[in-house]
């Protein structure tokens, strides 16, 4: 048996991933701030779900992911998935109060590498493998999106060292692409145009289908490669 823990699994692209896996037959452990969406969330994905409540940027959250990870068997997969675009309406660089960016970069840069400093031991055992969402916002110049872009890149960064690291684990980052998801309709997108993010985790699944080889991703190109 398989287990995965995915951060931010209570709706859009973490609770996407979680049915995907779910439906393969994987173990699932997801963790989302607002206690009973994810709960409703993980009762509908159905099969081994567990559910822990919480703030990622919170280590004693974080301590508490990684028990229920271990309680579940031991991990073979982490998604870092959760994450925050931070100030909204997004603002240009010349107003983005630096502040904002110290919960931002928390949330979407620190909190991930502290879980997977928290999980690599056991992960190292089992040959499993991280997988880390992004952005096309980490490599483009899009304005107003410096702050948000500036945490994937950091991210991105990360997860291009830990691979080099790390060779005998899988290390992804990716781009899921536009989806119809609460975070895209906050930044104030045409979010209602984009693809369900069921269309990103189909492609993203791929990934961990195929062990496919380190590196960065788009879930548009692994979709157009099947
Ligand atoms: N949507 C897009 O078009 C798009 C494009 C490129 C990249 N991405 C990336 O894709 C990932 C998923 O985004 P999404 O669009 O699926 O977002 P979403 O629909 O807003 O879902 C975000 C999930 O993360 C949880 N979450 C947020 N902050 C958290 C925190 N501090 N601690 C624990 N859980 C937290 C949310 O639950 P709670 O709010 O209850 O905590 C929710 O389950 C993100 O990393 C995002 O940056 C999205």
């Amino acid at each position: 048996m398989r287990t995965a823990l995915i951060t931010g699994g209570s709706r859009g692209l973490g609770r996407a991933l979680a049915a995907g896996l779910a439906r393969d037959g994987w173990t699932i452990v997801i963790d989302g701030r607002g206690a009973a969406a994810l709960h409703a969330a993980a009762a509908d994905i159905g099969g081994s779900v567990t559910a822990v409540a919480g703030d990622v940027a919170d280590p004693a959250h974080r301590a508490a992911l990684s028990r229920a990870a271990a309680d579940a068997g031991g991990l073979d997969l982490l998604v870092n998935n959760a994450g925050t675009l931070g100030t909204t309406p997004l603002p240009r660089l010349a107003e983005q109060p630096v502040r904002d960016l110290e919960e931002t970069f928390a949330v979407n840069v620190l909190a991930p590498l502290a879980l997977i400093q928290a999980v690599l031991p056991g992960l190292r055992a089992r040959r499993g493998a991280v997988l880390n969402i992004t952005s096309d916002a980490a490599v483009e110049g899009y304005e107003t999106w410096g702050g948000y872009g500036a945490g994937k890149a950091a991210l991105e960064q990360i997860s291009r060292v830990l691979a080099a690291e790390e060779p005998d684990l899988a290390v992804w980052w990716a781009d899921p692409g536009e989806m119809r998801t609460d975070m895209l309709r906050a930044a104030g997108e045409d979010a209602d145009a984009a693809p369900p993010p069921e269309e990103a985790a189909a492609a993203l699944l791929r990934l961990i289908s195929d062990r496919l080889p380190s590196g960065r991703y788009r879930a548009a190109d692994l979709a157009g490669a099947r």
